[in-house]
């Protein structure tokens, strides 16, 4: 039995909650790495995320993961916030520290762009345009890295064209914004094309991703992520695209949380890849 307050325990909070994979990653790595503490999902409704912390704060946890919906609100209630959670404007990562304040982070943008690094190596040596798809959080955390690497300009077409102009205001003249349904005509200058919506993440779902014209010498990245590929990659893989999955961005983003909470950089390796990928 593990007893907070006595062992080391971290959760992740949000409503839908069963279906998270963040206690399988933390806890594999608790095990691996033989820290006696524990990692578990809490399921907290909107109105209740302001005295879900302080109260989690009180019953000794060390911190937790932040999910949907409160990545946004989270921020407001933290006593510190990290220059790359302004950037994205939410947090994914609280940590409770021991006298008292809550720092926010967001390790999102850090994931997205370690995965991408490790799948597609060369990406920022290939000619062409950066393509983002989507205009909520997640492309606020890929195109904060991407800015971060330094890339100069990045092309963002959203089903809303508000909401992508919105970011173009937030992040400047490096976002450029393009009409959702001409999508396929930016393939042919593309080196990189980011799937930040959430098309795709019901599995079998119709693809509507138009995906003619897509080059060989593109990589394509999915956020999404699932048991199967989805069929977004699936096309792009097909077309002779280099294609990058999201359980990489999935298993990065959790590797500077474990760190801040327990104190040790965890490993990502094929093994927990295979777990959280079933
Ligand atoms: P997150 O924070 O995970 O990015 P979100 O803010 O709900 O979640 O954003 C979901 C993204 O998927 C948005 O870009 C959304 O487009 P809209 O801004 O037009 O809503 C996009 N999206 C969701 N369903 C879509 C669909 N059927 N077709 C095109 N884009 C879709």
């Amino acid at each position: 039995m593990k007893a907070i307050g006595e062992n080391q325990i971290a959760a992740v909070i949000g409503t839908p909650i069963a279906h998270s994979k963040s206690p399988v990653i933390h806890r594999y790595w608790l095990q691996q790495y033989q820290i006696r503490g524990d990692y578990i999902a809490i399921k907290v409704e909107p109105d209740k995320l302001s005295v879900a912390i302080p109260a989690m704060q009180t019953l000794g946890l060390i911190g937790c993961n932040v999910t949907i919906p409160h990545k946004e609100k989270a921020i407001q209630l933290a006593d510190e916030v990290t220059d790359r959670a302004v950037q994205i404007g939410s947090a994914n990562c609280l940590i409770f520290e021991e006298n008292g304040r809550i720092e926010a982070d967001n390790t999102d943008g850090y994931g997205f762009i370690t995965n991408l690094n490790e799948g597609a190596p060369d990406w920022q040596h290939r000619d062409g345009e950066i393509v983002v798809l989507g205009a909520g959080g997640a492309a606020r955390a890929v195109i904060s890295a991407l800015i971060a690497t330094g890339v100069s300009k990045i092309t963002v077409c959203n089903r809303t064209r508000a909401r992508a102009q919105n970011l173009r205001r937030f992040f400047g003249e490096k976002v450029a914004v393009e009409e959702w349904r001409q999508v396929g005509k930016l393939w042919e200058r593309a080196a990189l094309v980011v799937n930040a919506t959430s098309l795709g993440m019901e599995q079998g779902a119709e693809m509507t991703i138009p995906i003619e014209g897509l080059k060989a010498d593109t990589v394509v990245s999915d956020l999404v992520y699932g048991s199967k590929e989805t069929a977004f990659l699936r096309a792009a893989r097909r077309a002779g695209c280099q294609t990058v999955g999201g359980v990489g961005m999935l298993l990065h983003q959790a590797v500077p949380c474990f760190e801040r909470w327990y104190g040790v950089k965890p490993e990502v390796d094929s093994k927990l890849e295979k777990l959280v990928s079933q």
